[in-house]
């Protein structure tokens, strides 16, 4: 089967000024490119899901890893999760600190009977492991955190996604990657350094079934406000919609129509095992890009709504 690969950086209101735009399009095009010739060289749906969100989490443009997010008392917690198709199975980590790659521990626990932990677990695992300590503060972040303190924490979120300026608007940040491989596997994996400016042991969306799933039918991916996606149910709204039977595309039309109505606030990114890859949003910006086994596209300028490449 021929693979195929979406990966997202987030979602946000805007991407202001031609900079801005054409960083974030050479550094998604970069991930995919690599990603994708993993998969073109035989890897699985779930290596080639970990190295792109090793990518994505080591750019400091996207809020997942190096260059999340501060929190309300002006930490960094990440929260990841990786939910296997063929064996259907979620596993993942909760407001966890000093690592580098969130998911590898979302890695790990694929195969350990307790599949999600949370900040105390998550830590005693990175100890168990020997990860070596990784500060994932940035400078660009440190300043958001410290004008927000000045405003006392008035805005929602933070500005994640991270423009050459001070000024960019605020975003919804997280990554994704979904991939079918050549056995027609499909993997979904999610990242993220959580809203920004939240309290303390606030859940995103990431390390749970609303934000991240997939079956043997499809994966999908979110990214935006958690507690949106997570009232909305995304992901397995989308995914159970095409193991009922329903085309990909109507999966995403009528999920988005419904969250519409609900004024809801977010984009998805997804793979079925047809090979169709469909994305949609209902703000403004979706840094997404993917690759249809002929070349590589974006969805940076695209306008608001759904659309699926068939294969
Ligand atoms: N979607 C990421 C978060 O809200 O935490």
């Amino acid at each position: 089967m021929q693979p195929k690969l979406i990966i997202h950086g987030g979602a946000g209101s805007s991407l202001k000024g031609k900079g801005g735009l054409d960083a974030v399009r050479r550094s998604l095009h970069a991930i995919v490119e690599q990603t994708y010739a993993k998969l073109q060289a035989g890897a699985d749906a779930q290596d080639a899901v970990i190295l792109g969100c090793h990518l994505l989490e080591d750019e400091p443009r996207f809020n997942a890893g190096t260059g999340s997010v501060l929190q309300s008392d002006g930490q960094v917690r990440m929260s990841a999760s990786i939910m296997n198709g063929p064996q259907q199975r979620l596993s993942g980590v909760i407001n966890i600190a000093q690592v580098q790659h969130p998911i590898d521990l979302a890695q790990w626990l694929q195969t350990s009977p307790d599949r999600i932990l949370s900040d105390y677990g998550g830590a005693q695992l990175v100890r168990e492991l020997q990860l070596p300590i990784h500060n994932p503060l940035t400078d660009l972040r440190l300043q958001e955190w410290l004008e927000e303190r000045k405003g006392n924490f008035s805005k929602d979120m933070a500005g994640v996604v991270a423009e050459d300026s001070m000024d960019a608007e605020a975003g919804r940040g997280t990554i994704g990657v979904v991939a079918l491989d050549q056995q027609g596997q499909i993997v979904a994996g999610t990242s993220t350094g959580g809203k920004g400016f939240e309290r303390i042991g606030r859940v995103s969306d990431s390390a749970m079934p609303a934000g991240n799933y997939a079956t043997r039918d499809a994966g999908i991916s979110c990214t935006g406000i958690g507690e949106d996606i997570i009232d909305e149910c995304l992901a397995a709204r989308i995914v159970v919609r095409v193991t009922d039977g329903l085309a990909l595309e109507a999966a995403f039309q009528k999920s988005f129509a419904e969250a519409q109505a609900h004024q809801r606030d977010f984009g998805a990114i997804g793979i079925d095992k047809t090979g169709a890859i469909a994305w949609g949003k209902n703000c403004d910006v979706l840094l997404a890009a993917y690759h249809d086994g002929d070349r590589i596209h974006d969805t940076l300028e695209a306008p608001l709504g759904c659309q699926v490449r068939s294969s």
